[in-house]
């Protein structure tokens, strides 16, 4: 079997598709792929590993494409689990493996696995080192939290291959290829946006720094941790981070988010999505709180640039379904989007309030129209305020 991606660089990684949800918060509809990859030199160097559960065929794919021989070098990219979760187990393998990393790395790696303990086994690295595998020269460079604060990437400058970590990556098992020319590709770009707002989407500024780092520097593979090797599509890869990372929306459109007990708050989303697909919106996606998985929201916020948040009050407060994508939008410091907001109640109204509120405090974005505010069910006159609220929108989107 045919593992090399170029000149003597393997692909060892494995394919998760029996984790339903990534940290234990995000669906996998498709899997998720763990990359490792293999520079097999006069020196071996192995490029970050793979989660504890897969190491059997982990292994296999390693002796696959070295046989018998030991590794030199693991170089740890990134520490956490779903990479770095074979390094104990690799070590007893290959006992006499130098783990190169930063001082970072060192510093969570003894926390996670007590590995790295001994100096003699490890080769820590600042920003721009060097380290010579024979006809592979590899260089790091320090990209902190892009996604945690001890992530680099390494460079082999000899065929302009990037090891990139998280960076680049996409959730997405990979389905016989391991490099994009050779595959439909189609799955993968919703699916790293959807990554990327979920996972690293707090960390637009960090991003933006990597790629200024990276700028100018001659990439032909892509060998992210996640998802397909890029080599075809490089540029389209690096122009969606900036994108995502500079917190722009891909296309105008309207994500109306709402929470609703007995249906009343839902009417009245319909009805602003109605006003705002009438005034001219196309794009227009709806979302119950309670029932879509909070991953695809926030993937359809960073595609859209407005959204209507819509709930009921609850317990004198914010319904809490509400009260948490409040929470998961705010943590991402998304910029730039256009709101609208309104909420129900029936006896004494917080939802507005709570989310005008979180609004001045915390996101800061545009708000259109007047937020509408209906007391039990739609009347005439709140109906009215609905549809008014989904044609300002509409206005401020076109
Ligand atoms: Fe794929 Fe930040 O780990």
């Amino acid at each position: 079997m045919n593992t090399e991606i170029t000149s003597n660089i393997h692909y060892v990684g494995v394919n998760d598709r029996h984790k339903d949800i990534f940290e234990g918060l995000w669906p996998l509809p498709y899997g998720v792929s763990y990359n490792s990859y293999i520079i097999n030199d006069e020196k071996i160097a192995l490029v970050d590993t793979v989660e504890a559960d897969f190491f059997p065929q982990y292994l296999d794919n390693i002796r696959q494409v070295i046989g018998d021989r030991q590794i030199d070098y693991i170089i740890v990219n990134h520490m956490e689990p779903d990479h770095s979760g074979s390094l104990a187990l690799i070590k007893q393998y290959y006992p006499g493996a130098r783990i190169v990393g930063n001082k970072k790395t060192f510093d969570m790696m003894r926390g996670y696995y007590h590995v790295g303990e001994d100096a003699s086994e490890i080769l820590e690295v600042k920003n721009g080192d060097t380290l010579s595998l024979g006809k592979h020269e590899l260089q790091f460079v320090l990209i902190p939290m892009v996604h945690w604060p001890e992530t680099m990437v390494t460079l082999d400058q000899t065929t302009h291959t990037l090891f990139a970590g998280d960076a680049f990556g996409c959730f997405g098992a990979l389905n016989g290829a391991f490099v994009d020319s050779h595959m439909n590709c189609d799955i993968y770009w919703d699916e790293m946006r959807r990554y990327y707002s979920n996972i690293v989407g707090k960390y637009g500024v960090p991003v933006q720094q990597a790629l200024k780092k990276l700028s100018g520097v001659q990439i032909d593979y892509i060998c992210s941790t996640h998802g397909p090797v890029w080599h075809e599509y490089i540029e389209r890869v690096m122009a969606e981070y900036n994108r995502l990372s500079l917190y722009n929306a891909e296309q105008p459109g309207l994500v109306i988010c709402y929470g609703s007990m007995y249906g009343n708050t839902e009417r009245a989303a319909e009805v602003i999505a109605r006003a705002a697909s009438e005034a001219g919106v196309k794009n227009i996606v709806m979302h119950d709180v309670s029932r879509t998985n909070h991953s695809y929201i926030l993937s359809d916020i960073f595609k859209y640039n407005a959204m209507v948040l819509g709930a009921p009050t609850y317990n004198n407060g914010l319904y809490p379904q509400m009260e948490s994508l409040l929470s998961e939008i705010g943590g991402r410091n998304i910029k730039g989007r256009k709101l609208g907001i309104f909420g129900s109640c029936t006896w004494a109204g917080q939802a507005v309030k709570k989310i005008k509120e979180w609004n001045e405090t915390t996101a800061k974005f545009e708000l259109v129209g007047e937020p509408a505010e209906i007391k039990q069910s739609l009347s005439e006159e709140t109906r009215k305020a609905c549809e008014a609220l989904g044609k300002a929108m509409a206005e401020s989107i076109l």
